[in-house]
C-alpha cells in the first residue's frame, strides 16, 4: 500500500523523485525514527549509497521490526552487511562514486523493478536519449550554453530555487543541493504556491540581510495557470525590491522527462558555479568529517 524511503542526501533524493513518478503513495524519510504508519503493508526501501549512513540504518532496522517486505539500494557497507544477515533482498550497485554522482544507478535501478510490479506509469524508454541530448546541449564543448549562462548570473549569489509542488520543487531541492555540495556555497529551495504565503513577506528587508540573493525560477509548461500567473507577479515583486531572478525551463513532454531535464540542468549548473567559485566539486569534506566525529561521540 505504501513505500517508505529511508535515505539522506544524495540517495534521500531518489525516495522524492520516485514520490512523483510511482502510482502508489511513496513516504520520503530523513530520519532515526520511522513514523507510526509503517506497518506490514509498508515497503520499506533503504537507499544508502555507501551503506554507511547512520540515520538511514537505524529508520531501516527500525522498519525491520514492522515490515517483512523490505529492501535495500546500496555499493555496500553495513546496510548491504544488514540485508544479507536478515536475508532482506538488495540491489547492489557500482562503488567508487560520490551518493549524488549516482543518481543514475538509484533511481534507475528501482524504477523498472517498480514497472514491473505495474507501479511505474511512466515510458522509460525515451529517457537515456533525453539524458544524452541535455548532456551534449550542456557539456563544457557547447560553448555559451545554458548551463553556463546560468552559472554566470548566479555567479557570487545566493541562489533561492522556486518550483511548483510536483517535479519541479523536486528538482528545485535537488539544485539546492548539488549547488550546496559541488560548489561549496549557500543556496535554498522552496516551492510554490507555499512559497507566496510565507516567504515573500521575508523579501520586505531582503535588499539589507541578503542583497546577493537571486531566485531561479524552475518553470514547466506543465505548470498549473494560477502559478504561471503567481511567477507573473512574483517577478514584478522581485524588481520592484530591487531583487534578482532568473528562469530555467524543462525540456520534454512527460512528468519524468521535465524533471530529470531539470536534474540534469541543475547538476551541470553546480559544476560550473564550482569552476567559478574555483572550488573542486567533488569532495565533500565537512559531510565527511561530521560523519567521522559522530562515529566516537559518545551520547552517554
Ligand atoms: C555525497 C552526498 C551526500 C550523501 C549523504 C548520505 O556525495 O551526496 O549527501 O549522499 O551524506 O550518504 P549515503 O548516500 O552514502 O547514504
Amino acid at each position: 500500500r505504501r513505500v517508505l524511503c529511508a535515505g539522506m542526501g544524495g540517495s534521500g533524493i531518489t525516495g522524492d523523485m520516485l514520490a512523483r513518478l510511482l502510482s502508489v503513495e511513496v513516504v520520503p524519510h530523513r530520519g532515526y525514527t520511522i513514523p507510526s504508519t509503517v506497518d506490514a503493508e509498508t515497503l520499506l526501501l533503504g537507499i544508502s549509497y555507501s551503506g554507511g549512513t547512520e540515520e538511514t540504518l537505524s529508520a531501516f532496522r527500525q522498519g525491520l521490526e514492522r515490515t517483512e517486505r523490505a529492501m535495500a539500494v546500496t555499493s555496500g557497507g553495513a546496510l548491504a552487511q544488514l540485508c544479507r544477515e536478515r536475508g532482506v533482498p538488495m540491489i547492489e550497485i557500482p562503488k567508487g562514486l560520490q551518493p549524488r554522482a549516482a543518481l543514475g544507478y538509484l533511481l534507475f535501478s528501482l524504477l523498472p523493478w517498480f514497472g514491473r510490479l505495474g507501479l511505474c506509469p511512466h515510458d522509460l524508454a525515451s529517457v537515456p536519449g533525453l539524458m544524452e541530448e541535455m548532456v551534449r546541449r550542456y557539456t563544457p564543448y557547447s560553448r555559451g550554453n545554458a548551463a553556463q549562462s546560468l552559472a554566470k548570473a548566479l555567479h557570487r549569489r545566493v541562489p533561492l530555487v522556486y518550483g511548483a509542488h510536483g517535479a519541479m520543487a523536486t528538482a528545485a531541492l535537488r539544485w539546492k543541493t548539488q549547488i550546496n555540495e559541488n560548489a561549496k556555497q549557500p543556496a535554498f529551495w522552496a516551492e510554490l504556491p507555499e512559497l507566496c504565503h510565507n516567504e515573500i513577506v521575508g523579501y520586505e528587508l531582503s535588499e539589507v540581510l541578503l542583497p546577493s540573493a537571486c531566485v531561479v525560477f524552475l518553470r514547466s509548461p506543465q505548470d498549473h495557470p494560477r502559478i504561471q500567473a503567481r511567477v507573473d507577479i512574483l517577478k514584478e515583486v522581485l524588481k520592484r525590491r530591487g531583487l534578482s531572478y532568473v528562469e530555467a525551463w524543462a525540456h520534454g513532454g512527460t512528468e519524468i522527462e521535465e524533471l530529470l531535464s531539470m536534474v540534469c540542468l541543475g547538476d551541470w549548473v553546480s559544476v560550473y558555479m564550482a569552476l567559478m567559485n574555483r572550488v573542486d566539486p567533488t569532495p565533500v569534506r565537512p559531510i565527511e568529517e561530521l560523519k567521522k566525529r559522530l562515529g566516537s561521540w559518545n551520547n552517554t
